[in-house]
């Protein structure tokens, strides 16, 4: 499968504070992955209980943050914005952790061809962008095709989170799991585990109500 011509992220350039530069060029090739084959979750989470795919980590405050709560996982970022990369290796050095990884990378694609099926304990989807006009709709990542591949490439038991402060996407989202019958599931509390981040204070001081959705792989 070829890079999906309606991409889910905005481009929103490359530019990077003093730190954030630094940060990649002395850390970038420890914390992250150059993908060029199938990736293997045993070599690259060595003794790790579970994998974790984060998909669109932003600027990580919460991806850093869930990682630091349990070590015994092994996390995988997955994010196409490199500043947003960089603050999140500035918060992994910070804190010194050693179970998360990052790849700079469309996850459709990356996991339509680097990631085998059945191979991921959990992902989380926090916030994905919500793509509010009729014809910005395609653009959303949640689609029947991005079901599907969720379906095959979580473990059996495994597990997608997905949040948002957006009433129609959680309408959309509750749409699309429900049609899948791979999937048990449905509207959940806040986990303790989901911190708050930037993006998500935004939404709450516009006053938008904020659903979290667990979907289990039958
Ligand atoms: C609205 S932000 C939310 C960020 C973060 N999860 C949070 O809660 O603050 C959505 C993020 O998902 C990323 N994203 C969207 N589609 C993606 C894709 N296909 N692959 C990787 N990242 C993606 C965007 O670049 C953006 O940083």
């Amino acid at each position: 499968m070829q890079r999906p011509s309606n991409r889910s992220y905005s481009l929103r350039g490359d530019r990077m504070t003093r730190a954030q530069s630094l940060a990649m060029d002395q850390h970038w090739s420890n914390y992250s992955i150059s993908v060029e084959s199938v990736l293997d979750f045993e070599q690259i989470f060595i003794n790790k209980e579970k994998v974790i795919v984060e998909i669109g980590s932003g600027m990580g405050e919460a991806t850093a943050q869930i990682a630091q709560s349990a070590p015994q996982f092994g996390y995988l970022a997955v994010e196409m914005h490199k500043p947003g990369l960089a603050a999140l290796l500035l918060l992994i050095i910070e804190k010194q952790l050693s179970n998360i990884k990052l790849i700079r990378e469309d996850a459709i694609y990356l996991l339509d061809n680097f990631i085998l099926d059945n191979s991921i304990d959990g992902i989380h989807l926090l916030f994905p962008d919500p793509w509010p006009k009729n014809r910005q709709h395609k653009r959303r990542i949640v689609q029947r095709e991005f079901v599907e591949m969720v379906a095959k490439k979580l473990t059996p038991n495994g597990f997608i989170h997905i949040a948002t402060d957006w009433q129609p996407y959680a309408d959309w989202i509750k749409n699309h799991f429900t049609a899948n019958s791979a999937f048990s599931g449905g509207v959940v509390d806040r986990p303790d585990w989901r911190v708050l981040s930037k993006f998500e204070g935004q939404g709450l001081k516009k006053g938008h109500q904020v659903t979290d959705f667990r979907y289990v792989k039958r």
